[in-house]
């Protein structure tokens, strides 16, 4: 008679319904789940990036030099905004510096003064399309800046959607102290928070201006005492960002944008982006949650 008994597949239906092997089994793969996650986090050197239940945290991280930013610092916030871009449960972000006394002293002096020609070209441009994806990404990015925000450190606040200060923020463009301009964007964002006279005489003077200065002529949307208080208000103004309209708030980010772009009719624009929020479900939603007097469920579709 034809056995049907197979000693070797039995061993491992044994084996793949044993607890302990099981148990095993799922240790196994959370310690690998678990390395992969340190290996995301360990790619980066110069900042620290974590999402804290959807508004993600980015601070930059040499505190021992100012957060001063050099290349690899540039390309490291690069690639953690293109991780906001491309992940779903990144919702907003808050751009700050590690410890207290700066936000970002400016681009890394030591490393420019080695610049050519050549390569300082390319390193504008690379500091220049970085913050413009932070300016264009469509999930809302406000700066937390404590202490200094000079140069590179004022432009990449200037770049956020917003601005939050400590009391001790300090801002200003000194590059014209070490025989530069501006090189990320700052000549141009100034002008477009500040208007031409102050601009002109903060990036030409290279004064530095208190908190309570920037809030006075609009660089800044709000001063608290400290960092302690400066992030609750920004997680609290988040917060009620990211209950809104998705989509609804990409658009708004496109048009307010679209006054600073020549090649772009921002009143164009709008009507566009107005007629495309009719089409969402979220506009279906929002308006049907109002007449049903209830609160809306947007999915951002
Ligand atoms: N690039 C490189 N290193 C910087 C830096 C920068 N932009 N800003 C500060 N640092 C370093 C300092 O060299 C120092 O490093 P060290 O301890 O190894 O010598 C450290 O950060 C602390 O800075 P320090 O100057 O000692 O602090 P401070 O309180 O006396 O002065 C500032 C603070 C911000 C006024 C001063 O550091 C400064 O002027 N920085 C340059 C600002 C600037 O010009 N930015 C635009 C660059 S394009």
């Amino acid at each position: 008679m034809k056995s049907y008994f197979n000693p070797t597949k039995n061993l491992w239906l044994q084996l793949l319904f044993n607890p302990h092997f099981l148990a095993l089994f799922a240790f196994l793969a959370l310690c690998l789940s678990l390395q992969l996650i340190q290996l995301v986090m360990d790619s980066y050197q110069n900042i620290k990036f974590e999402n804290n239940n959807g508004i993600a945290l980015l601070t930059i991280n040499r505190p021992d030099k100012l957060n001063a930013l050099n290349m690899k610092t540039v390309e490291e916030i690069g690639r953690a905004i293109q991780v906001v871009y491309d992940n779903a449960e990144i919702r907003a972000v808050i751009i700050t510096g590690a410890g207290e006394k700066a936000f970002v002293a400016g681009a890394d002096i030591a490393e420019i003064a080695e610049l050519t020609e050549l390569n300082s070209r390319k390193f504008s441009e690379q500091g220049q399309d970085v913050f413009a994806t932070i300016e264009n990404c469509h999930k809302p990015i406000i700066a937390l800046v404590n202490g200094f925000a000079l140069g590179g450190g004022c432009e990449l606040a200037m770049a956020c959607h917003m601005r939050i200060a400590t009391n001790n923020a300090k801002f200003g463009l000194p590059e014209v102290n070490l025989g530069i301009i501006p090189g990320f964007g700052g000549t141009q964002r100034l002008t477009q928070h500040v208007g031409k006279g102050k601009a002109f005489e903060l990036a030409t003077s290279g004064d530095m201006i208190s908190a309570e200065n920037a809030l006075s002529i609009g660089l800044v949307n709000h001063v608290l005492e400290d960092k302690t208080a400066a992030m609750t208000k920004a997680v609290e103004i988040l917060a009620k960002i990211v209950n809104k309209a998705p989509l609804a708030v990409g658009m708004v980010i496109d048009c307010i944008n679209a006054v600073y772009n020549d090649e772009v009719d921002g009143y164009q624009m709008e009507a566009n982006s107005f007629a495309n929020c009719v089409k969402t479900e979220d506009f279906a939603e929002g308006t049907q949650a109002f007449l049903e007097k209830r609160k809306p469920n947007f999915i951002g579709e």
